[in-house]
Parts: structure tokens; C-alpha cells; sequence
């Protein structure tokens, strides 16, 4: 086959399309391994910066995006003609929900859109994008048959799910094992060999809809765990035990258990929006996800437990929430990132503020966020700025750059809803 021939030598063009968390970082692991990388984005602004040798993504930095350029090895673009020469296009447009919880595979149409207008034979074109079992079928396949192709023989579609984990600093694109799956056998082939190229270990499944299934089985199985210790910490609380003291002393079963930890939500692309992709999708089959239905509303009401939670605490030391002054301590979904996208630490703010709490929030990774039309900006961390506040809520666990023992020492009155403060017994914190 001569895009397989084209693979093994290296000669393959590889269009990325959408250049975001997950597309940025394939696009440089395909550029250093030797391909020649097109990267296309529909906002014009990130690939002015790219161009001009800045990254946007906290793990990929300027300097790896500076040397690409100047090796001539990977150019961006706004426009997919640019892409038009490429011989394998892999997609990595976001899949967000709509206010009603459905799927919004509205990106994956457009970008699809404009690779219908470079379509040719021999090309391998793999979804990345978290998606409902169906869609690279449905929204890829059918429309590359309905411009006269056929698949498998003379245009090849995949899925292969993303599972970048941003700020990992152990797990990266190339690194992590990457699955595929192929409308046709021959196209599950023409995607391994491409990505066996740049991926340590790559594990082939029968279909497209298999490959689509393991991503969202992975993030349902985060999503339900996370909501099952999330219900013990409820329970915890009502019956007066420390959670994470339970949950510590469970994790030292050597075997059939694994640890996962409450907080105020969950937050991200993926945990929040990827189990409702699959519930929408297997009601078309009249199957119900109970497991994702409770995982969602019990993870989703966090945020307003841990208001009452705030709530309480201010109570016992007599002060109202109306008119305290309550600092966030991180508001990125996790540790060591800027991402806000679902971010549980927003919906915190938003409620404190609703009460008329004074809320402000200090992130070393995040300057600003926006919260309906308002700006809000961060704030320092200072020892004295530490004692004006009522109560010093800790958001998001061990952030690089938070000096946690400044906060301990200085701040009145802590919430600690992540065990950043494991095993320090004191007056001041209150857990989870
Ligand atoms: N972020 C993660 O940790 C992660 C992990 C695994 C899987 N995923 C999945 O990968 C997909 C992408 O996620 P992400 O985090 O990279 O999103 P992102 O928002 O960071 O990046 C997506 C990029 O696509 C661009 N875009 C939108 N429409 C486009 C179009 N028609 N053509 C070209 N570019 C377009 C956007 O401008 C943006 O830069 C999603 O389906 C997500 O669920 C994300």
C-alpha cells in the first residue's frame, strides 16, 4: 500500500487538526520523530503565537515549538488547504457538552467540513477527540463514502482516544500506550503503523466503536470511583470520621483496592463530559447508565456541599457567611496546571459570591478568570494578607509554588478539602 510505504519511510505528511491540549503535543512527537507536521487551528490567534515560537500548552514549551520551525520540521495554520499535501490527518477538536448535557460533536462536523475539501486516496484520516460509540462512523466514514471514497481501500479511518494527562510529569504523549481501532482492518493497520512510529506501545481493538468505548470506560470508571469516595466523605461527614483517614488506612490493602480521593468536584475536558457522552448515546439503545446518572449528580452537588460545609465552619466561629472574607486557594481543576475548563473551584466561587461572601483566589498557574462578564483577578499570598481573611478554603492539592506552611502558619481559619495538610492535627483545619 503506498501509504503504509510512505509511513515506513518517514515520507508521510501529517496534518494535525486542532491544536489544543491534546493536538499540540501529537504534533510535536510526529515533527521529532521525522515526519513533516502541518498543524491547523481555527483560531488564528494560537497559530500566530505558534509561528512566532510561543506554546500555549503549560507541557509543551516555546522551545520545543521554536526548534520545530526552525528545522523546518512542522508549520501552523488556520487554513486546512495548507494541509492539503498531507497523507494521515488526525483530529483533536473538542467534544464539549450542550447546556442539556447532549453531546456537541458540532467541531468534529467542521473540521470533517474541510477535510472533505482536501480529500484524496491514500489518505489515513484517526479522530482523537472524545466521542459517543458511533461517531467516527457517522460523522468520518460516511461522509468519505458520500464523496465518492471508498474506506479501506482507498481512504482510512480510525479512532484513537487521546489520554494526555496535562501536567504528569511521569506520563506523557509518547510514552502513554495509545489505542486504535479501524473502520476496515486495513485501516486499524494504516493507523498503527503510523502511530507505532512515534508511540511506544500501541494496542490494536477490533472497531472503531471499541476504541471509542475504552476512552469513555476509563473516565466512567474515574467518574464513578471519584463519586463513590465522594458519597463516603458525605457519609463521614454526617457520622463524625475523617475520610481520608479511612481512606489512608483502606490503602494499605496490598491487593483489590484502589485509591481515590474526594474533593469539591470534578473538573477538566474529560471526567465531567465524557460519561454523559456514552449515557446519551446507549439511550438510543434503551439502556440506561444508572452508575453515570448517580455519579454525575453526586459529583456535581460537591461544590454546594462544600458551601454548607464553608457554611458551618464560619458558623461554629460565629461568623456569618454574608460578608466574609474567604481566599481560594487554587482554582484549576488540578495541581499544577492553568486549566479552569469544569473547573469545580468556579462553581465554589460563584455560590460563596451568590451568599455575598467576598471571595478572592490565588493560583501560581492562573492569573484571571472570567465569571459571567466579570474578570477576576488573583490575588498574593502574603503573611499579613493571609490574617484579614475569615477563611482560606484549599481548592486544589500540593500546587507547585503555594507555600502551604505559610498558610498553616498565618491564615485564622483553614477549609482543607484536598488533605493538603495530611496527618498535621490542628484546631484550625477543618477537613473535608
Ligand atoms: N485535555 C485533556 O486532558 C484531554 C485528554 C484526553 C482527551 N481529550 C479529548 O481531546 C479532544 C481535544 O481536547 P483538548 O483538551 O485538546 O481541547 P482544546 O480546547 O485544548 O483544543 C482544541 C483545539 O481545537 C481547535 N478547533 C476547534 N474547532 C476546530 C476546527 N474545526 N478545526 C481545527 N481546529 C479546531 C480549538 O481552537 C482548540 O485550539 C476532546 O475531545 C477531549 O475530550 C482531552
Amino acid at each position: 500500500m503506498k501509504l503504509l510505504e510512505k509511513i515506513k519511510s518517514g515520507k508521510a505528511i501529517v496534518g494535525i487538526a486542532g491544536l489544543g491540549y491534546v493536538g499540540l503535543p501529537l504534533a510535536c512527537e510526529f515533527a521529532e520523530s521525522g515526519f513533516h507536521v502541518i498543524g491547523v487551528d481555527i483560531c488564528s490567534e494560537k497559530v500566530r503565537q505558534l509561528n512566532s515560537g510561543k506554546s500555549y500548552v503549560l507541557d509543551v514549551p516555546s522551545e520545543r515549538i521554536a526548534r520545530l520551525l526552525k528545522s523546518k520540521k512542522i508549520s501552523f495554520s488556520d487554513d486546512y488547504s495548507a494541509m492539503s499535501s498531507a497523507d494521515c490527518i488526525s483530529i483533536a477538536v473538542p467534544t464539549p457538552l450542550r447546556k442539556s448535557k447532549d453531546p456537541d460533536v458540532s467541531y468534529i462536523v467542521s473540521a470533517m467540513d474541510e477535510v472533505k475539501k482536501i480529500l484524496h486516496k491514500n489518505l489515513l484520516i484517526v479522530l482523537e477527540s472524545t466521542t459517543y460509540p458511533g461517531t467516527t462512523k457517522e460523522l468520518i466514514a460516511n461522509e468519505v463514502e458520500l464523496a465518492g471514497f471508498t474506506v479501506g481501500k482507498d481512504v482510512f479511518v480510525a479512532f484513537s482516544p487521546e489520554r494526555v494527562d496535562p501536567g504528569n510529569p511521569e506520563y506523557h504523549t509518547k510514552n502513554t500506550p495509545k489505542v486504535i481501532g479501524g473502520c476496515t482492518a486495513s485501516c486499524t493497520e494504516a493507523a498503527f503503523r503510523l502511530y507505532s512510529a512515534v508511540i511506544d506501545c500501541v494496542i490494536k481493538v477490533d472497531s472503531t466503536e471499541e476504541a471509542e468505548m475504552v476512552k469513555l470506560l476509563e473516565n466512567t470508571f474515574r467518574a464513578v470511583n471519584i463519586a463513590l469516595v465522594n458519597e463516603m466523605a458525605l457519609m463521614c461527614d454526617r457520622m463524625g470520621m475523617n475520610i481520608w483517614n479511612v481512606i489512608d488506612a483502606a490503602a494499605t490493602k496490598p491487593f483489590g483496592f484502589m485509591t481515590f480521593y474526594p474533593g469539591p468536584g470534578i473538573g477538566g475536558h474529560c471526567i465531567p463530559l465524557d460519561p454523559s457522552y456514552l449515557s446519551w448515546k446507549a439511550k438510543m439503545f434503551d439502556f440506561y447508565n444508572r452508575f453515570i446518572e448517580l455519579a454525575t449528580d453526586i459529583n456535581g452537588n460537591m461544590p454546594r456541599f462544600v458551601l454548607q460545609k464553608i457554611t458551618r465552619i464560619l458558623n461554629i466561629h460565629k461568623k456569618p457567611l454574608n460578608g466574609s472574607r474567604v481566599l481560594l486557594t487554587g482554582v484549576a481543576y488540578k495541581p499544577d496546571i492553568d486549566d479552569l475548563r469544569e473547573s469545580p473551584a468556579l462553581e465554589v466561587y460563584r455560590l460563596l459570591s451568590e451568599e455575598g461572601a467576598e471571595v478572592y483566589f490565588y493560583d501560581p498557574f492562573v492569573k484571571s478568570f472570567a465569571i459571567g462578564d466579570q474578570t477576576v483577578k488573583g490575588v498574593k499570598m502574603t503573611p499579613a494578607g493571609l490574617k484579614k481573611y475569615d477563611l482560606v478554603v484549599i481548592t486544589t492539592k500540593h500546587t507547585r509554588g503555594v507555600d502551604y506552611g505559610m498558610i498553616l502558619e498565618h491564615a485564622g481559619l483553614i477549609f482543607d478539602t484536598r488533605n493538603a495538610y495530611q496527618g498535621v492535627r490542628c484546631d484550625k483545619i477543618h477537613n473535608l
